[in-house]
């Protein structure tokens, strides 16, 4: 899915010869690297990815006077820290397709994508050596917290049972924590504790929203450059699926049965989908997505008005469009 907010040319292209360079390493690089370094490339590289984190960063810290330097490693320390947990993602989700291009697991092997991940947060980690205690700390948690969160998903895509508790717990460690941290790192950065508290809310609630999008878009069928019904055929968490599971006991019982039995083919994927939507759970996770965004309006409070907050408002209701837009046929 496609969501941007407004273009601030300097700092996305500064963003990009520093993501370059970083990855390019130098001649006198160890053996191993040179082919890890290919890797992180191929994913971190590719022009399909979004920098949501990156510019969400500099939108944050615009709006508490950052100066563009820190910025810029924290932004990058994001941008790395989503890369990895990609990377990881994509061999744990057995995935084959990310960003329009074939996965690191998919074109070397597992062990590349594993090394490559472990990699990038090393370097992530190193990005923020220069800044306040508080944003390495809370950069560490989030890491742990990200690593629980995808140790609990496949834990609940085994059980397979799962249910609306379920995908909170996943969803807020995968892509809220994230989100939430790119909101308080830079007002950590100006020692504004109660700031960041509020700033990591408001990124929680986004991050959630756009999880919510995310998982509604693949039902929708509407993803490019991933695996298409990947949720679904995986019996992956995701939230229109979980209401469908709690309102319907028929739905639930044909997922459990498809899921039990495996290799779910393409139609049988199509025709769940399309159960899934006529159930309403499609449009009850539009008022979901709307709930977060609102609730992330909230909390940047009268920072909207102002600049740097005004670009995250800005992109929060693009979001919502979006997710509105994607529904609109229904
Ligand atoms: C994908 O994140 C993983 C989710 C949390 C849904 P993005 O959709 O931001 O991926 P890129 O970085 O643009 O590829
Ligand atoms: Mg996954």
């Amino acid at each position: 899915m496609s969501v941007s907010t407004s273009p601030t040319p300097q700092f996305i292209d500064l963003f990009e010869s520093r993501l370059h360079s970083l990855l390019e390493g130098t001649p006198a690089e160890q053996r191993g690297s040179k082919l890890l370094l290919e890797a992180s490339r191929h994913l971190a590289t590719a022009g399909a990815a979004k920098r949501m984190r990156p510019l969400l960063v500099d939108h944050f810290g615009e709006a508490v006077d950052l100066p563009s330097g820190v910025r810029l490693a924290i932004a990058t320390a994001a941008e790395l820290i989503h890369t990895a947990s990609l990377l990881h993602d994509d061999v744990v989700d057995n995935g084959t397709e990310r960003r329009g291009r074939p996965t690191v697991n998919a074109q070397w092997y597992n062990s590349v994508a594993v090394l490559g991940g472990d990699l990038l947060l090393c370097f992530s980690l190193e990005q923020l050596s220069e800044l306040p205690r508080p944003v390495t700390a809370t950069a560490v948690e989030l890491v742990a917290e990200m690593t629980r969160a995808a140790m609990e998903e496949v834990q609940v895509r085994r059980a397979r049972r799962w249910a609306l508790d379920d995908w909170k717990r996943v969803a807020h460690g995968k892509t809220g924590a994230l989100l939430g941290w790119c909101g308080a790192a830079p007002a950590l950065c100006v020692d504004q504790p109660v700031l960041a508290k509020r700033f990591a809310q408001c990124g929680h609630h986004l991050g959630l929203a756009f999880q919510l999008t995310d998982d509604l878009c693949e039902l929708l069928g509407l993803q490019r450059g991933k695996d298409a019904y990947a949720d679904l055929r995986n019996a992956n968490p995701s939230y229109p699926v979980a209401l469908a599971r709690s309102n319907s006991p028929h739905i639930r019982s044909a997922l459990d049965e498809m899921w039990d039995q495996g290799l779910a083919s393409d139609a049988q994927l199509q025709q769940m989908a399309a159960r899934i939507i006529d159930s309403g759970a499609a449009n009850m996770t539009l008022e979901r997505i709307e709930d977060h965004i609102d609730n992330a309006l909230q909390a940047l409070g009268d920072f909207a008005e102002r600049p740097g907050g005004a670009h995250i408002a800005q992109w929060a209701n693009q979001l919502r469009q979006m997710a509105s837009e994607a529904t609109e046929e229904l």
